[in-house]
């Protein structure tokens, strides 16, 4: 399958940027054009850029660490290439949930716990069973972005992912570049996945992982309007080039932080076979293995792009 031309970056969503924002957005401009405005209560999120520098004044220390944070890390994924020049903070920093969420039984909440989300991109394929195998003996519980084109060849495989309790999302129909597609090719390639997986399943996946992460403000917009949340990652070991399952574990290993989203691709037999002692390690961490919308509480906005949930974190 195509490969993630990913650049090694490392991008923290900025969740707790959204008290710092909604705490100066009655002194600071506010940014026009949210991706999420229409579909939050809350005052609209400022675009840290915009905030004047003398309105450091009425900050706390933790805000103007939290907005200083957010123009390094804007200005750090513009010069590795995945956000396009249009893309701005607010457009990464969700609306954090106000209460702790009960999912399908499992009561977790990824600000107390050390929570993260693997997931796995371009399959399901000929190691996935294996896979499943592997996470049910940890327990865990892991994110499938899985290809249109792909499901359409091994329908079973993605029934025995969902049966197992894990979450299934949406990775287009056959990988294009979305920031080089128009919208009406966005929306063939989302729909006619989430149609296919929707017949097999019964129920429609939402969430979008963009091919190569690739994305900008249009494309977020234009996956807002087909209720897509963009899911990203923070922690990539880049294990489509790096076929060596002990320097895809280091990688992972040397990235996570709680909160974090990784990036892996179960089509290769090296990084499922990684995938043992990264279960091991990071339950010995004391890691909980939640899937995308565990982590974030099941409040995904869609239009909204997330890397991970880091900044949410507060141990008890
Ligand atoms: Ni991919």
């Amino acid at each position: 399958m195509a490969e993630e031309k990913t650049r090694g970056r490392r991008i923290a969503v900025l969740a707790a940027l959204s008290a710092a924002v909604l705490a100066v957005s009655t002194i600071a401009v506010v940014a026009g054009n949210s991706l999420s405005a229409a579909s939050h209560d809350a005052a609209a999120p400022v675009a840290a850029e915009n905030l004047d520098p003398g309105d450091s004044d009425v900050l706390s220390e933790a805000q103007a660490k939290a907005r200083d944070r957010a123009l390094r890390q804007a200005e750090n994924a513009r010069i590795r290439g995945m956000l396009g020049p249009d893309v701005s903070p607010e457009d990464f920093v969700p609306d954090e949930p106000t209460e702790p969420i009960t999912t399908d039984g499992r009561d977790i909440d990824c600000r107390h716990l050390k929570c993260v989300a693997l997931t796995f991109d371009d399959g399901p394929g000929a190691q996935t069973d294996r896979l499943l195998r592997m996470l049910a003996d940890a327990g865990a519980l892991a994110t499938w972005f899985p290809l249109g084109e792909v499901v359409a060849d091994s329908p079973d495989r993605l029934r025995a992912i969902a049966e197992a309790g894990h979450e299934i999302g949406n990775h287009s129909w056959s990988h294009p570049q979305l920031t080089a597609s128009s919208n009406g090719q966005i929306e063939t390639q989302i729909n006619r996945t989430a149609r296919l997986i929707e017949r097999l399943l019964g129920t429609r996946p939402t969430l979008v992982r963009p091919p190569y992460g690739a994305i900008s403000k249009r494309v977020a917009a234009e996956l807002g309007r087909l209720n897509a949340p963009a899911v990203l990652w923070d922690v990539d070991p880049l294990d489509w080039k790096y076929r060596n399952s002990t320097r895809v574990y280091r990688s992972v290993m040397s990235q996570v932080q709680p909160g974090s989203i990784v990036l892996l691709h179960d089509v290769h037999p090296t990084t499922v076979a990684a995938v043992p002692r990264i279960l091991k390690s990071l339950a010995n961490r004391g890691y909980t293995f939640v899937t995308v919308s565990e982590l974030f509480g099941n409040e995904l906005t869609p239009g909204q792009i997330y890397l991970d949930r880091a900044e949410a974190y507060r141990p008890d």
